[in-house]
């Protein structure tokens, strides 16, 4: 039983009563979503969703929703509003670093809690090689917009080519330069936007309210140009046939693209911040939700109005329709826009991961030298190269589609255990202060979880032996050192020196 040993919640509030104030209200938080959420998701893997992916061979690896790709973001978001609900339960509770690893913890036990910080690092740093593979794309066809032209082999990661069903992509393989034997195929740019990112953040950038503000105007900006301008150059004659793969392609699409509503989570950690949570907390968040699925509709909509969906299938879709319909100038500001929401985007989660190996360092399950804080700039700079590394190596050579699907697998099954600790914290603290409570609990956090394990079905039979693999290698840690080593069931501290920010 001691691996369910549960950390006190009161252990996890920050010492003194009301450390940060409650200054955020329903907007700042829809404000907050947009920042941390739209990205890559609808800028990149809206192409895969929409046109399906085939293996090199002919084979089909995904079904495309083509452009009934509507119903799949319409179905995402009722899917994100139930797990977020639960999500701001249990941040308004439990207002602490780490995220879900922190609420598991208090809830459901160390082990369980392990597991889900092991799977947040498919969220945070495996989703950001895929930002910034798409980060790549766009910069390449941005480049290309100016005439300037950066050989494929220096902008396609060997699996990207090795898996690609595109001839063109695939043809890599073989004319790419060779070294001992083995083609040379390494994303560049992927790398360096990593390696530029990690490097602002060990001088201790982190993201402000202004700084989100001004992000936020560039995304809806730029989407708004090319729902402006795409939608003088739609032919309805793309609509038909509406759904080419019926709900298997829709499922399966919304599968991929979930990868556009990652990041509501991360807003839950504003709780603590938030003016009247009761009302704002689940306002903000549902608002937030259901101004993004708006959004995505509407850019699904339009993509798929300017060209054959299957046309999509490309690492920078957006750009690349309005390409095809002979709108270059249009085409560049969508890249050049992108670019800037997804460098917001990286930054937020190259962030966010550090924090979260922070805070099972200082709860014994990592090694100390993750707890270590620079004395200067006050950042966990340990953790921050090594997530910098992790990520820019992954991004160099990885593949765009299996990387949304490690990253979506991941953080769909930390949204069920998340769904699973509120009921489970319901139950066995029944009178515990509850600053927002779900309504209808058991309705919302049974259909969180169902709905989460529906959507994680539609993912290739690939995503689930990786996250398999995963989940071994992380279980095989937990076994060597993390129950050897936990400050919870040894007793034994950690000296780990706060962050800024109350962490
Ligand atoms: N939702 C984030 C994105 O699409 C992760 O880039």
């Amino acid at each position: 039983m001691q691996l369910f040993a549960r950390k006190p919640i009161s252990a996890m509030l920050p010492e003194g009563e009301g450390a940060l104030r409650r200054t955020l209200g329903a907007g700042d938080l829809v404000m907050l979503s947009i920042g941390a959420v739209i990205g890559a998701g609808i800028f990149a893997s809206l192409g895969t969703a929409a046109a399906g992916e085939l293996a090199p061979d002919g084979s089909v690896v995904r079904y495309g929703a083509g452009p009934a790709l509507v119903f799949s973001f319409l179905l995402l978001g009722g899917v994100c509003g139930l797990a977020a609900l639960c999500y701001a339960e249990l941040a308004s509770m439990i207002p602490t670093a780490g995220s879900a690893y922190g609420y598991s913890y208090a809830t459901l036990g160390e082990l369980l809690a392990w597991i889900i910080g092991w799977a947040l690092i498919l969220e945070y740093a495996v989703g950001n090689v895929a930002v910034a593979i798409a980060w790549s794309g766009y910069f390449t066809s941005l480049l290309g917009g100016f005439g300037l032209h950066i050989p494929d082999w220096l902008t396609h990661g060997y699996w990207q080519v090795a898996k690609s069903g595109d001839p063109a992509v695939h043809g890599l393989l073989a004319s790419a330069p060779r070294l001992l034997g083995i083609p040379v195929l390494v994303n560049i740019p992927a790398f360096l936007i990593v390696a530029g990112i990690t490097w602002i953040l060990c001088l201790g950038a982190r993201e402000s309210t202004t700084v989100n503000n001004w992000m936020v105007g560039v995304k809806l900006a730029v989407l708004a140009v090319f729902v402006v301008v795409g939608s003088m150059h739609i032919d309805t004659a793309n609509y038909t046939p509406f759904a080419p793969n019926g709900w298997r392609g829709i499922h399966q699409g919304a599968a991929i693209v979930f990868f556009a509503y990652i990041g509501f989570d991360a807003i839950s950690t504003a709780a603590e911040e938030t003016r009247n949570p009761q009302r704002n907390l689940p306002l903000g968040i549902m608002a937030g939700l259901g101004v993004c699925t708006l959004i995505y509709i509407v850019v699904g909509i339009v993509a798929t109005g300017i060209v054959p969906y299957a046309q999509l299938k490309s690492a920078d879709p957006l750009a690349r329709a309005l390409t095809l319909a002979g709108l270059d100038t249009a085409s560049m500001i969508v890249s050049a826009g992108a670019l800037v929401s997804m460098s917001a985007v990286l930054l937020v989660f190259q962030y966010g991961q550090p924090r979260i190996f922070y805070a099972m360092a200082r709860d014994g399950l990592l090694p100390r030298w993750a707890a270590k804080v620079h004395p200067t700039y006050k950042v966990p700079h340990v953790t921050t190269i090594v997530t910098g590394v992790f990520v820019a190596f992954g991004a160099l050579v990885s593949d765009d589609a299996a990387t949304y699907d490690l990253t979506n697998i991941g953080t769909l099954a930390a949204f069920m255990l998340v769904c699973v600790g509120v009921l489970v914290l319901r139950v066995r603290e029944p009178d515990r202060p509850r600053p927002f409570k779900v309504p209808f609990i058991w309705l919302v956090a049974t259909g969180g979880f169902a709905a989460c394990l529906y959507v994680m079905t539609g993912l290739p039979y690939s995503a689930w032996v990786l996250f398999g693999v995963w989940m071994t290698i992380g279980l095989v840690c937990y076994a060597s050192y993390g129950y050897h080593h936990s400050v919870l069931r040894t007793g034994r501290p950690v000296d780990a020196p706060p962050l800024e920010g109350g962490h």
